[in-house]
């Protein structure tokens, strides 16, 4: 019997936009394992002269995270950044009563600035709304970003940062919309919060960008309503709104799971018609984007309500790990934020390490990749350029969640200054291949370099410590470009990626 087939034309006169760079990002909360005995051991054999473990260093490296959002989330609501900068012997311990957990503070803001000196990636500090405001704001930007002069810059030169952190990313709080927040406000009562915090910080630091708290989720009953107030108050000081989404699989159900992007895409449009209706109201000509900066996999529901939340260092906390159907469900949901590249500029994948993390860990063992970690490691390395449009004529299947949904999820990027074309694609059957079938129009591409593609015969197979090479992503055959049009098969539950060029490219000449 022949698969079925889904297709669609590229052409670079119809595109969608060009990448963000910041749309790779990453999140790194001071929660469970992701900062102590994640990223930061300075008793690990790896453990460089800053406490971080270099075997986690080369894994964030090679998973491209473009900007990394600090220090939380839910975290962030209660925290004391002038806790974690200074001497670390003199540093307090607190409790930190986000994650019932103790907070020793041996890490803070320098020590993630230089994490991101070594991986690469940029800032996006996340300040306290929750249960602080406007003054203790602008002491932490100037601490980070004012030259020198001042008693806070200073203090900054006396811990021995010369160089100003130039900090260009703020995120004007953590999901204050939510009742489980330290801090919760009403969007009126955080609007004016985030209008006064933004507006002081900008007298000191013109150039700061600013993410105001959007909804945690779409299921907040406030969804929407809590978005148009918010901008209302700070629209003319804002520049982005932030998006949090999680998914998992329900019990029985991996039809709905596999096309969580249907609700992603909801999401976003619900979003920026929100922004915009923002803008036509104030009439004004500016345009908002979003910061989709927590975005992942999840299996909240399985997560017991009180964990061992008891008080301690660095606990096993929210440590998901990956089946090969999750990554492609993160595969799917990457490809959702670029074909919505035009207005979502920033994305965080939450989190970084061991908190429902594409790299886990041991203290004083081995690091190692998850399934999630490939879909976004080859999104993040291939997806640079400009998106194209993508309209699929694709089968479809039904899900008890979210009605009929393609099979076929897909999305391409053109790297403009080699020609090469990679398609980003998800065949979300269970049983089934996929015949993809793309006519190339106006495009240099006519050879196939890669088809690289990410499935099992073990839908559940995971990487594990005891098996960390399990699930990796393998060369598929058979892909060709013939006459200007790319066949090529997707196999049942993949993710694929699939990179053309010219024939040049393959001989590597
Ligand atoms: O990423 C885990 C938590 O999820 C974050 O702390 C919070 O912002 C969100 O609810």
């Amino acid at each position: 019997m022949q698969p079925s087939t889904a297709r669609f034309v590229l052409d670079p006169a119809f595109d969608v936009a060009v990448v963000d760079p910041r749309l790779f990002g990453a999140f790194v909360e001071h929660l469970g394992r992701c900062v102590y005995t994640g990223l930061y051991e300075p008793e690990h054999p790896t453990a460089d002269e800053d406490g971080l473990r270099t075997d986690v260093l080369e894994l964030i490296r090679q998973l491209g995270v473009s900007v990394v959002r600090y220090p939380g989330g839910n975290f962030v609501s209660a925290y004391r950044w002038e806790d974690g900068v200074g001497p670390a012997r003199q540093r307090p311990r607190r409790l930190d009563p986000a994650w019932r957990s103790i907070e020793t503070n041996r890490f803070g803001l320098a020590e993630f600035m230089r994490s991101l000196r070594k991986t690469g990636g940029a800032p996006m500090l996340a300040v306290n709304l929750g249960t602080r405001g406007v003054a203790e704001a602008l002491e932490l930007l100037e601490y980070a970003n004012h030259p020198s002069g001042t008693a806070l810059s200073d203090l900054r030169v006396a811990h021995g940062d010369t160089a100003p952190f130039g900090v260009r990313l703020w995120a004007l709080g953590n999901e204050l919309d939510g009742p489980w927040q330290i801090g919760h406000k009403t969007a009126t009562e955080y609007g004016r919060l985030a209008a006064a915090t933004a507006h002081a910080m900008r007298l000191i630091d013109p150039q700061a960008e600013f993410v105001v708290c959007g909804s945690s989720g779409r299921g907040m009953p406030t969804f929407g309503a809590w978005e148009a107030e918010v901008l209302e108050h700070t629209y003319d000081l804002a520049d982005y709104v932030s998006v949090h989404a999680y998914y998992e699989e329900r019990e029985g159900d991996r039809d709905s799971f596999l096309a969580s992007a249907v609700d992603m895409d909801a999401l976003i449009e619900g979003v920026v018609a929100t922004c915009d209706y923002v803008g036509a109201k104030l009439k004004s000509a500016k345009r908002i984007r979003l910061s989709f900066d927590e975005w992942n996999v999840w299996y909240m529901s399985k997560q017991s309500p009180e964990g061992p939340r008891d008080w301690s260092e660095a606990p096993r906390l929210l440590e998901d790990v990956y089946s090969v159907t999750d990554a492609v469900v993160v595969g799917s949901m990457l490809i959702s934020l670029l074909r919505h590249a035009d207005r979502v500029a920033i994305g965080c994948l939450a989190q970084l390490v061991n908190v429902i993390a594409p790299i886990m860990t041991e203290p004083g063992g081995p690091a190692w990749r998850q399934t999630t970690f490939f879909p976004f490691a080859q999104a993040s390395r291939y997806g640079r350029g400009r998106v194209l449009q993508v309209h699929a004529d694709s089968p479809a299947y039904s899900t008890a969640v979210h009605g009929t949904a393609p099979i076929l999820h897909a999305t391409a990027v053109l790297d403009e200054e080699s020609g090469a074309v990679t398609i980003f694609a998800v065949n979300r059957s269970q049983s089934e291949p996929l015949a993809l079938r793309v006519e190339l129009r106006g495009l240099e591409a006519s050879a196939v370099l890669e088809h690289s593609v990410l499935t099992d015969a073990d839908a559940d197979a995971k990487n594990t410590l005891a098996e960390p090479e399990r699930v990796t992503p393998q060369a598929a055959k058979g892909s060709e470009i013939v006459g200007g049009v790319l066949d090529a098969t997707l196999p049942p539950l993949s993710w694929n990626v699939i990179r053309l060029g010219s024939p040049k490219s393959i001989s590597g000449a």
